[in-house]
């Protein structure tokens, strides 16, 4: 039997977590010890209007004889929530990102507003919070963050260039972060869930809402956030009880110093054929992969026998 995982003495903020995902992670991590700042704006999921939605979930959290304050600041007022946490617990020690809105449009059709907004809550909203939070994790030398992706972030999707853009714009962001916060014991990671909640309601049938429910995401991010999850840098897809980690991976490719637009076209499939691959985790990586295949392949031409030469 394994040793519960507890998180007593540790402070959460968990971003838009006045319903759906955010809701459960609340939940979970007050049933597991922490402190939280239940952290929502309470408008609809275009953004729109404001409420005190939070408050229901910190009734939830008080009722089943946990730890939590409401927070109804904008993401984008960052040091708003991260000063939240620390005038009623005294310290931040885990940053889940995860409000969000939609300003589903086509592209032709996407507005300015409809860009900026997004990127704003999505993008810029994460890094207002977690950069708030950032120098007492330094400080405290422990601190646990999670990005929210999607898989329209990763894969792309109909309707969704602003969101998609942002969303994998915080896969950027988490993995400089966690190359950052690397010696300071600070830990970054991406989750890209799928769940039923109100932003999912119009495009999924009954059955399929049911079985996604957002409260089985949240033993992943939990779990990511723990002191003892030495993981970072990971992005993980999670859905309905399902975990899973996603990475890189690169072709072996073509290598030729001289490179022209012909040779390029002449060995399209080698570029991209995976069948043989390496998983890079640096960029660093680019340059030394580079280098060296390049190398190779001028000693190959130098023993490589040209047409009409030695028999
Ligand atoms: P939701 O609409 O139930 O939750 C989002 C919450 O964020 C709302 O309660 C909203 O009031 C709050 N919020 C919006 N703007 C805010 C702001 N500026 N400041 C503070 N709070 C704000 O939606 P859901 O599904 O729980 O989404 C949570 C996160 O997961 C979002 O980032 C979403 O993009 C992401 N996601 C959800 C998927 C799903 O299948 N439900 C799929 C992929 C990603």
């Amino acid at each position: 039997m394994s040793i519960p995982l507890s998180f007593k003495g540790r402070v959460a903020i968990v971003t838009g977590a006045g319903g759906g995902l955010g809701r459960g992670y609340a939940l979970l991590f007050a049933q597991k010890g922490a402190s939280v700042v239940v952290n929502d704006l309470g408008g609809d999921y275009t953004g729109g209007g404001k409420s005190r939605m939070a408050d229901k979930v910190v009734d939830e959290i008080h009722t089943a004889g946990g730890i939590a304050v409401a927070n109804y600041d904008s993401v984008e007022d960052g040091d708003k929530i991260v000063n939240t946490a620390v005038k009623n617990f005294g310290r931040v020690d885990i940053v889940v990102n995860n409000a969000g809105i939609l300003r589903d449009k086509s592209f032709l059709k996407m507005t300015n507003d409809d860009w900026d907004m997004i990127q704003r809550v999505h993008l810029r909203g994460s890094f207002m919070v977690t950069r708030a939070a950032w120098s007492h994790m330094r400080k405290q030398q422990f601190g646990r963050i999670i990005m929210t992706s999607s898989a329209s972030g990763i894969y792309g999707n109909f309707g969704q260039a602003n969101y998609s853009a942002a969303k994998n714009g915080l896969v950027g962001l988490s993995h400089t972060l966690a190359k950052e916060g690397g010696k300071y014991n600070i830990h970054c990671n991406v989750v890209a869930p799928v769940a039923g909640s109100r932003m999912t309601a119009t495009v999924m049938p009954e059955d399929v809402m049911k079985f996604l429910d957002p409260l089985l995401v949240a033993p992943l991010v939990v779990y990511l956030c723990h002191e003892s999850c030495n993981e970072t840098g990971g992005l993980f897809e999670t859905a309905g009880g399902w975990s899973a980690q996603l990475r890189n991976q690169r072709t072996i490719g073509y290598a030729k110093r001289d490179l022209t637009v012909e040779d390029v076209a002449n060995n399209w499939d080698k570029i991209t054929d995976f069948s043989k691959n390496e998983i890079p985790s640096s960029g660093g990586g680019t340059t030394v992969a580079a280098m060296e295949r390049v190398k190779a392949s001028e000693v190959t031409m130098k023993h490589t026998p040209t047409s009409g030469g030695e028999s």
